[in-house]
């Protein structure tokens, strides 16, 4: 159970209000608050060696800041970034190019969330989203299909962390149930928001 915290304030996806949020982009130490990691060792240790999809990766600031501050601690890491914006020339030159890299790739997906994700079966251990879940789960429909997705896409060991995701708003039991994936919330205490981590 997450307990209640007075400056807690529930994550309300079917309202609108998040639409005129621009993409922030956060770095290593911001994304490991946002998926309440207690320091970006526990982070990286998370990440290092595995396959890893980051869903809505805006401007690649995490991956860069791996590549540029991180890269001996992530061992073998391969890391796939899936953002929609990369699909448009102008945002992928001014602000998402990265070093050729043998860790990292960008995807340019323009994810319409009702069809399937652009990987196959068991294509990673690890999934990871920040402030970009509530921009594409607005209704139980496409949680469902989200997680069916990142059901298929992922390996059994695996573990996913998506941020912010409320438990008050959604039938988390009865959707997840439908799938092979168990769940936990974790609560994100720096960064107040509540976590939700998938495995199976
Ligand atoms: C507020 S930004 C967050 C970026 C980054 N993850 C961070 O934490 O700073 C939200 C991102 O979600 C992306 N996004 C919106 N709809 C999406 C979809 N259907 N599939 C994947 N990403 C999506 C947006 O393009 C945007 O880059």
């Amino acid at each position: 159970m997450v307990e209640n915290q007075p400056n807690y304030t529930p994550f309300n996806p079917h309202e609108k209000k998040f639409d005129w949020i621009i993409c922030t982009d956060r770095d290593v130490e911001s994304v490991r608050k946002n998926l309440a990691f207690e320091s970006p060792e526990e982070f990286l240790s998370w990440i290092k060696d595995k396959r890893v999809l980051n869903m809505g990766a805006g401007m690649l600031k995490l991956e860069k800041d791996i590549l540029s501050s991180y890269v001996d601690k992530v061992g073998n890491l391969q890391m796939v970034a899936m953002e929609p914006k990369l699909s448009r020339k102008h945002h992928r030159e001014r602000h998402t190019a990265l070093p050729e890299n043998q860790h990292i790739s960008s995807v340019a997906a323009v994810w319409d969330i009702k069809l399937a994700l652009p990987f196959a079966d068991g294509s990673f251990d690890r999934i990871l989203s920040t402030w970009a879940f509530p921009y594409y789960v607005k209704n139980s429909e496409t949680l469902k299909n989200v997680l069916s997705e990142i059901d298929r896409i992922t390996t059994p060991g695996c573990e996913v962390r998506l941020s912010p995701v409320s438990r008050e708003f959604f039938d988390f039991d009865t959707i997840i149930g439908g799938t092979n994936l168990k769940y936990k919330f974790v609560r994100a205490h720096e960064s107040r928001v509540d976590v939700l981590v998938l495995y199976k």
